[in-house]
């Protein structure tokens, strides 16, 4: 894949909630939360939209690489929590940037592992010699998606967006490595209001999720597909400088460096801040880190994600930057 991140942006909302206020109507505890997951408080969308904060997150992604909207060739959105059906969120981005010249499509339903292959996708094309820039985002509004009754989904979950621009580079050629598999699809759910039927239990709506069956899928799937991505590539983990994993949970994230045998300081995490945010949050991580300073020119980086489907994969990428 010939494909490289020159820029990133990210959007979330102002208005935060934290673990003490989920309390107030759930029977769960910050403490618990907090030993748990991580997770300390996370952004939700009040005004924002998934295509609001896709698009500002887009912007952004632009202004850091420099790069006018005209130039964009391809933009991809991954989410499953879109405000739009039709059109999609990727022609609403369009249209509030400008993109004119852009062909647009959404990832929808690949879940947490969506920005994993939103970027391999738009690497694929740029492989390809068929587009020569790209913007691909990951945008998510899991609060429109959340049972608030359900003390086992909500303490996770938050919104946000992502965006990554890349462009053509023929130095830059990683395979990712992908799955899928459709038959532990029932560990996690959340029915369309398309689902043609008037028998739908109304929480069915919403995310429903076997927590205990997800966490086990990651902690064994996500150390086995990046071995299999390094090997690949014929690299070998002291070439990687940093671990961008999907950010679920941060015994996820503890369990994958311990399985991989690599020093928890290669896995960089934001879920403290934001939650769960679905596709959205490689994008976000990898937004923060980039404005931080903290990837450095030619450094090889490894983008994670696992979710719904079930689904999981990885792919390498060098660091070029802004
Ligand atoms: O983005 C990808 C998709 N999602 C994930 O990656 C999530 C993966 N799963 C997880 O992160 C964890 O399984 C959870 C955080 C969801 C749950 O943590 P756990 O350690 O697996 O807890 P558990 O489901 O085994 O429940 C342990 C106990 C139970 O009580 P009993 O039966 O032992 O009395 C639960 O009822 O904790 C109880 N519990 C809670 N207690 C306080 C479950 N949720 C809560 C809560 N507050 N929010």
């Amino acid at each position: 894949m010939a494909g490289i991140i020159c820029g990133t942006g990210a959007y979330v909302p102002s208005y935060t909630m934290d673990n003490d206020d989920i309390a107030k109507f759930v029977d769960t505890s910050d403490a618990w939360i907090r030993e748990r997951t991580g997770v300390a408080r996370r952004h939700i969308a009040r005004q924002e939209t998934t295509v609001s904060m896709a698009s500002e997150a887009g912007k952004r992604a632009l202004e850091n690489a420099g790069i006018r909207a005209e130039e964009i060739d391809l933009i991809l959105v991954a989410t499953i929590s879109s405000d739009v059906v039709l059109p999609c969120t990727a022609c609403e981005v369009q249209k509030e940037l400008g993109a004119v010249y852009a062909t647009c499509f959404d990832i929808g339903g690949a879940a947490c592992t969506g920005f994993v292959l939103a970027y391999n996708t738009a690497a694929a094309y740029l492989t390809g010699g068929i587009y020569r820039t790209a913007l691909v985002i990951g945008s998510e509004s899991l609060s429109n998606l959340t049972n608030w009754k359900d003390r086992g989904t909500c303490i996770l979950f938050g919104d946000g967006a992502g965006a990554a621009v890349m462009r053509a580079d023929e130095r830059n050629r990683y395979l990712p490595v992908t799955h899928s598999e459709g038959v532990k699809g029932a560990a996690l759910t959340c029915k369309s209001r398309c689902c043609g039927t008037k028998e739908v239990p109304e929480e069915a709506y919403f995310i429903q999720m076997d927590g205990q069956a997800v966490f086990k899928f990651a902690v064994r799937r996500v150390p086995e597909v990046i071995r299999e991505v390094l090997e690949k590539n014929r690299l070998v983990p002291e070439d990687i400088g940093l671990y961008i994993l999907h950010q679920a949970n941060r015994r996820i994230v503890d369990a994958v460096a311990k399985r991989l045998n690599e020093p928890i300081e290669k896995f960089p995490m934001n879920l403290e801040e934001y939650g769960n945010t679905s596709s959205a949050s490689i994008p976000i991580l990898l937004d923060e880190l980039n404005r931080a300073g903290k990837l450095k020119q030619g450094q090889k980086l490894v983008l994670a994600g696992f979710g719904a489907g079930l689904t999981w994969g990885a792919a390498v990428t060098e660091w070029k930057g802004s």
